[in-house]
């Protein structure tokens, strides 16, 4: 039933590996990290549930063992540092940058046919530099922000309405960064209908605020970022691919014209299936979402730049 393997056993890899378990998306999950035992740890952990969670997958956890890697379907990249104090952005990018490459380029060699999705940060960047390094096409290599962006996003709306999620219909595209996400209110919708016929304009504002610093609160409560919903947004695109479920979600993709950019790599609406991202779809904004975009696109070309000054690309 196809293999996914998930490169960084930390708390986004590991919780993602976790879940590609847990709802049967492959019969092989591969974890592999640079710290010896870390991923044979976790895989390990997450096999001693599997009686009690009832799941056959085979979980493998692997110290830099690419071998052990080999005709992966889906290589989800996590792999990373964090940043430290006293380190400048700059620098935090080189060090990312490094990894990325490095880990994309070992992967590469023992599954060249797989759909490779970026979740390390600042992830918008690090898909332009993989899908760049690599030279493979821009189906094969995207981005995942958009997806955990959108949920948080949902999740603020569902409380604000009282509603269920699951009726709930809303989406976030632009960069995965606090400010320069774009929570698309105007056509978020409770079964159908827009939701400003249910909260008013302020509600509503404060639910598009709280999503776009969604991440920077968790990590002030947590002392480090979020993992949960980081790495079950992650499964639940490889599971998309896996299933060949043709599902839109928002992705950092190539655009080559659409919505009116090129040379760049951020969340737009994309149907997901066994191609990787297949297809982008063009929705019509509104002046203001437009402009918002526009000026999203603006600052994560900004970042981009950054790898060419330091020679990343
Ligand atoms: N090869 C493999 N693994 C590596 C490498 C490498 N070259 N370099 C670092 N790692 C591993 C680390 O050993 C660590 O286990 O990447 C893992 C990163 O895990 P955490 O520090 O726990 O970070 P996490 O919270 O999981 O976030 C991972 O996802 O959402 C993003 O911003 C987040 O970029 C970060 C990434």
């Amino acid at each position: 039933m196809g293999k996914v393997t998930v490169i960084g056993a930390g708390n986004v890899g590991a919780t993602c590996a976790n879940a590609l378990a847990l709802r049967k998306v492959a019969s092989e999950v591969v974890l592999i990290d640079i710290k010896e035992g870390l991923s044979e740890g976790k895989m390990l952990d997450i096999y001693q549930t599997s009686a009690l969670m009832d799941f056959d997958t085979r979980v493998i956890g692997v110290t830099n063992d690419y071998a052990a890697t080999a005709g992966s379907d889906v290589v989800v990249i996590t792999s990373g540092v964090p940043r430290k104090p006293g380190m400048t952005r700059e620098e935090l990018i080189g060090v990312n940058a490094g990894i990325v490459k490095a880990v994309m380029g070992e992967a590469m060699k023992h599954s060249p046919k797989a759909i490779f999705l970026i979740v390390s940060n600042p992830m918008d960047t690090m898909t332009y530099l993989a899908l760049k390094s690599s030279g493979l096409p821009s189906s094969q290599v995207f981005g995942m922000g958009g997806q955990l962006d959108s949920s948080r996003f949902r999740c603020y709306l569902a409380k604000a309405l009282g509603a269920s999620m699951s009726d709930i219909d809303g989406m976030v595209i632009g960069g995965h960064g606090d400010t320069t996400m774009i929570p698309l209110i105007d056509k978020a919708a409770w079964r159908g209908v827009p939701v400003s016929k249910f909260a008013s304009a302020e509600v509503l504002g404060k639910v598009a605020a709280d999503t776009m610093v969604g991440g920077a609160t968790l990590t002030g409560l947590l002392g480090t970022s979020a993992w949960y919903a980081p790495g079950a947004a992650a499964a639940s695109v490889v599971e998309a691919i896996m299933f060949d479920q043709k599902k839109v979600i928002p992705s950092c993709v190539a655009l080559s014209g659409e919505y009116g950019q090129k040379d760049i790599c951020i969340g737009v609406p994309t149907v997901i299936g066994r191609g990787g991202a297949e297809r982008i779809v063009e929705i019509e904004l509104t002046a203001d979402e437009s402009a918002k975009f526009a000026a999203s696109a603006d600052a994560v070309r900004k970042t981009n730049a950054v790898l060419s000054e330091i020679g990343a690309l």
